[in-house]
């Protein structure tokens, strides 16, 4: 008989890829590996079901699946439509809810409704681009960041951000709020365009258990 090969899953660091493997492995794909939550190890496998598991950064994980490095991936919704990558989108796992949104100080709100020119920061710079240019027709100058992109509109980096928010806190804890709101986002599970086809049995396979269990 043909050694099996190994099928590989690429997951977001974080959040995500705790409730990831809690949703597994109530569908039998485990890895007892990851439970160390001290260990700095990236790549876990299960030898037995033959199944490798590595932890990425998200945004990085759509290029490991598109790439086939991965032949699953697990990430945002947000990630996914920035990174605009050819891949099969499968299955919205439900979790990680949360809302794009255009945020900032309410006293900015106004900036929003005049198609006045202005600054906006986001870790997504795509669709914030996008939303200002062919949904609001408003020309705007994009900052690219990292992270911590609340800070922008404190320290005056930009009158607006365009990220997403899921309790609110972040938002609340640093006097700013909504404007408004672009889209509903959760996680998504992806696939490998070739996987696909060369692991299409096993691949459908967890497809249809996990969707019985979502
Ligand atoms: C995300 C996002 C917001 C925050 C929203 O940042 O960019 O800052 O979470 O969550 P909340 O509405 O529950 O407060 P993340 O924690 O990923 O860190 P980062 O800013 O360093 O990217």
């Amino acid at each position: 008989m043909s050694e099996e090969k190994y099928l590989t899953f690429a997951l977001g660091k974080g959040r995500l890829a705790d409730k990831t493997m809690e949703l597994f492995e109530s569908i039998g794909i485990f890895c007892p590996e990851m439970k160390d939550k001290k260990s700095r190890k990236l790549i876990f496998t299960n030898e037995e079901k033959k199944l490798r598991f590595f932890l990425a950064k998200g945004p990085d994980v759509p290029a490991y699946v598109e790439n086939g490095a991965a032949d699953i991936g697990v990430v945002g919704e947000d990630t996914l439509i920035e990174e605009d990558r050819n891949l099969y989108k499968v299955l919205d796992l439900e979790f990680g809810k949360c809302t794009m949104c255009v945020c900032g100080f309410e006293k900015s709100r106004e900036l929003l409704q005049h198609h006045e020119f202005i600054r906006v920061a986001s870790k997504y710079p795509r669709i914030a681009r996008d939303y200002f240019e062919n949904v609001k027709h408003q020309t705007v100058d994009i900052v690219k960041l990292n992270g911590s992109v609340e800070l922008a509109p404190i320290v005056g980096l930009s009158d607006v951000i365009v990220d997403i928010v899921e309790t609110g806190s972040t938002l609340r804890e640093n006097g700013l709020t909504v404007l408004e709101e672009i889209r509903p986002l959760s996680a998504r599970m992806v696939v490998n365009q070739v996987s696909m086809q060369l692991q299409n049995e096993r691949i459908l396979d967890i497809i249809e258990r996990l969707k019985e269990k979502i």
